[in-house]
């Protein structure tokens, strides 16, 4: 039997999963660490943090799988997307990174538009420039830290700095640099207008590969840290969206997954290279060679019934009702309690912003049409509704743009929600399936790594082997008709309010 490792270096936490080649999980190790916010709106963390998550997370998984590590046959990386790690010339970390949620670079998002104009520079980067995105903020350290800047030698990708510390090797691959915007998205390489246009020494960035190729193997001194055999193959892996795809079995054409994490995912695999004209979308190559996905981002999706979780919480009557159960099955059960539509409660999940459709870092959460009707159930039915509203603005731009599925693969914490399933089977009018699998990036990186060194033909073999539907939902004619009607109102309400978040925050 052979075992395959991946690790997904996360914004909370490093995960780190062995599977066996028939796709079962052997054994998992989660280590978390911090993110710093020196300044309101900034995110960053310490490259060395996610280092030592890995080496810990890595002995961990080897010693609970009770497997020799030399039965290993290959590992893959995968890991938060869009941050930025400055190296100097001796491979030392030159400042913390700058993630992906950090909002620090509109002015430098601008300073793109003004000079490629804005229309121009979505038809070459395929995407908008937005804040959290890696081009930005490689022109705010020449701008802001220009002393930092001159220390510069390369730059790198969250996991392909772990590749770095595990291999000595500077290396990335197409779905995870696509985020850094400096990509001709068509080509899967570097784009020189970009790189030229933004005065950027290619130099700087390491070379580029397809996710499934083997672009470096464990060094004597990570092996020495980590127990991993020497030479130990590491595939090219993939950013945590494109990978969790992966591991989700969406990798043909026809395929669309809605990941309801803390942020929502809509994600479509496309075979061609196609974009929106008006940048709603995100337009990366996918982590699957020679194939490519479009992604509209929710930035508060389960995140926002955390919100509600962490501030008030199950009521007294439900938690009384069932004594036993847990926090968000109680949830659940309040929302059980309300009809489709929550009495007309309507929520915009915007807490931190919008991306997908509106980029609007100023827009934020509203609950509208409250009446002396609605009571706490209502409150968190509505929330659930209002994330799907707005997953459903991520589906129906790519229907704009012809990418239409008879089924939706839902995954991650809220697709463990039966109630939840439901809404968002009755919000889009489509069917709602779910799968064996729930380890996410992580698994898809050991999928990547599989394909890479062997073990399946292709990714796409990899998935057709091991993952498989097991639960679905289909829309309630009587919900979807009402639902069209809310949505209307929905989609209305951030048009109303866009000036008025505006002026909040200037004055908050
Ligand atoms: C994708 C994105 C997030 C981060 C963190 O565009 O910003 O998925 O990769 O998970």
């Amino acid at each position: 039997m052979k075992y395959l490792l991946g690790i997904d270096i996360g914004t909370t936490s490093t995960r780190t999963i062995i599977i066996n080649e028939d796709g079962r999980l052997i054994s998992s190790s989660t280590k978390e660490y911090k993110m710093y916010t020196p300044k309101p709106g900034w995110a960053e963390q310490d490259p060395d943090d996610w280092w030592n998550a890995v080496v810990y997370t890595i002995k961990d998984a080897v010693e609970k799988s009770n497997i020799s590590p030399g039965k290993i046959s290959c590992m893959g990386l995968t890991g938060q997307m869009h941050g930025s790690v400055f190296i100097d010339s001796y491979g030392k970390v030159i400042r913390p990174a700058i993630l992906w949620c950090d909002q620090r670079t509109q002015k430098q998002c601008d300073e793109i538009y003004d000079i490629f104009g804005y229309k121009n520079f979505i038809k070459l980067s395929y995407n908008k420039a937005l804040t959290g995105f890696t081009a930005p903020k490689i022109l705010w350290l020449k701008e802001v830290e220009p002393e930092n800047y001159k220390k510069v030698a390369k730059i790198l990708l969250p996991k392909d700095y772990i590749r770095y510390k595990l291999s000595d090797t500077y290396a990335t691959e197409v779905s995870d640099a696509s985020g850094t915007i400096l990509m001709n998205i068509a080509k899967r390489n570097w784009s020189d207008e970009i790189l030229d246009g933004l005065n950027i020494d290619k130099g700087l960035l390491p070379s580029i590969y397809e996710s499934t190729h083997i672009s470096s193997n464990i060094s004597e001194i990570a092996s020495k840290i980590t127990g991993l055999t020497k030479g130990l193959p590491i595939a090219g892996g993939g950013g945590d969206q494109a990978v969790g795809a992966v591991g989700s079995g969406i990798v043909k054409e026809g395929l669309i997954s809605d990941y309801l994490g803390t942020s929502g995912v809509v994600f479509a695999h496309s075979d061609k290279p196609v974009f929106d004209s008006l940048g709603r979308l995100h337009s990366f190559c996918h982590a699957v060679p020679g194939k490519w996905h479009l992604m509209g981002v929710t930035l508060s999706a389960a995140g926002s019934l955390k919100w509600y979780n962490d501030n008030f919480g199950p009521s007294d009557n439900i938690s009384k009702t069932y004594p036993d159960k847990e926090e968000y099955e109680l949830l659940n059960k309040q929302a059980e309690n309300i009809p489709a539509g929550s009495n007309g409660l309507l929520f915009l999940p915007y807490l931190s912003g919008e991306r997908t459709p509106y980029a609007d870092p100023y827009a934020r959460g509203v609950f509208f049409g409250i009446s002396y009707m609605h009571g706490q159930d209502h409150f968190v039915r509505s929330i659930m509704e209002g994330v799907a509203f707005s997953q459903f603005d991520c589906l129906s731009l790519m229907k704009e743009i012809g990418i239409i599925s008879s089924k939706i693969v839902l995954y991650g914490g809220g697709a463990k929600s039966k109630i939840w399933r439901q809404i968002i089977s009755d919000i889009f009018g489509t069917k709602i399936v779910t799968l064996n699998i729930e380890e996410g990036p992580a698994y898809g990186a050991a999928l990547i790594a599989g394909a890479g060194c062997g073990i399946y033909k292709s990714v796409e073999e990899a998935c057709d082997s091991v993952i498989k539907e097991v639960n679905k939902n289909n829309p309630i004619e009587e919900n979807v008709l009402k639902y069209n009607e809310l949505y209307k109102i929905y989609n209305s309400l951030y048009k109303n309010l866009k000036d008025e978040f505006k002026k909040i925050d200037s004055i908050s």
